[in-house]
């Protein structure tokens, strides 16, 4: 079996990275990292790759003058590892659409709420401040607009009497660890088709546990 090499971008700590590294371990599993890119030096995310014996680069976006520029010179290096799948794992920086064009609906991100309520950044706090008894996480496709591409996995974490920010982040942390691989599985399999700006799965998941983080429109 051909195995779908697959960069990750990452900025931090790379526990999300963890999680796509322990399940491409199973040889079963349809993608490889093959790269992983940071923006930020010495940074844990890198030494995790290493530690898997994942080749590793660091390219610092403030050596560069524009988006444009930066994103070209990952997309250089992507392309020369020949990688057909980039997920986005804790990386801070909003790429542009030329970037995303160039992997269309093979770029992945992991965002820390159930998408579409609450894009961008401080997304617990903003759950426990609209007093959410819900929260979660969501796997999406990257599109140009930031946070609202295509869903391709998410699951529900319960906001609960005391939490901070900090515990919720902990405890949906969790659930990214565990619709990240699934979700990359799923695009590295063939699976994930994208119709008027939805995921359809072309088949059902054979782990029904599996399939209430995924939208039921196969
Ligand atoms: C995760 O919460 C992810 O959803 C968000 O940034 C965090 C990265 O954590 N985009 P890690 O670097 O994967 O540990």
């Amino acid at each position: 079996m051909s195995r779908a090499r697959t960069a990750v971008l990452v900025s931090g700590s790379g526990s999300n990275l963890q999680a796509l590294l322990d399940a491409a371990r199973d040889p079963g599993f349809p993608a490889e990292v093959a790269l992983v890119i940071s923006n930020v030096a010495g940074v844990r995310a890198l030494e995790r790759a290493r530690s898997s014996g994942v080749e590793t680069r660091v390219v610092d976006h403030r050596r560069f003058d524009d988006r444009e520029s930066f994103d070209a010179e990952l997309a250089g290096l992507i392309r020369s590892r020949d990688c057909s799948i980039v997920c986005l794992a804790g990386f801070m920086r909003i790429l542009t659409a030329g970037f995303v064009a160039a992997w269309p609906d093979r770029v992945l991100n992991v965002h820390p709420s159930l998408l579409p309520l609450f894009p961008g950044l401080h997304t617990h706090q903003r759950v426990l401040d609209a007093g959410m008894a819900i929260a979660g996480c969501t796997v999406h496709l990257v599109s140009r607009n930031l946070d609202a591409g295509p869903i391709v996995a998410q699951a529900a974490v319960p906001v609960l009497p005391g939490d901070t920010a900090e515990r919720l982040a902990a405890r949906v942390l969790v659930q990214e660890h565990r619709i990240y691989p699934l979700a990359l599985a799923l695009l590295a399999a063939g699976r994930v088709r994208v119709e008027n700006g939805r995921v359809l799965l072309d088949a059902p998941l054979p782990d029904p546990k599996q399939a209430v983080a995924v939208p039921d429109r196969a």
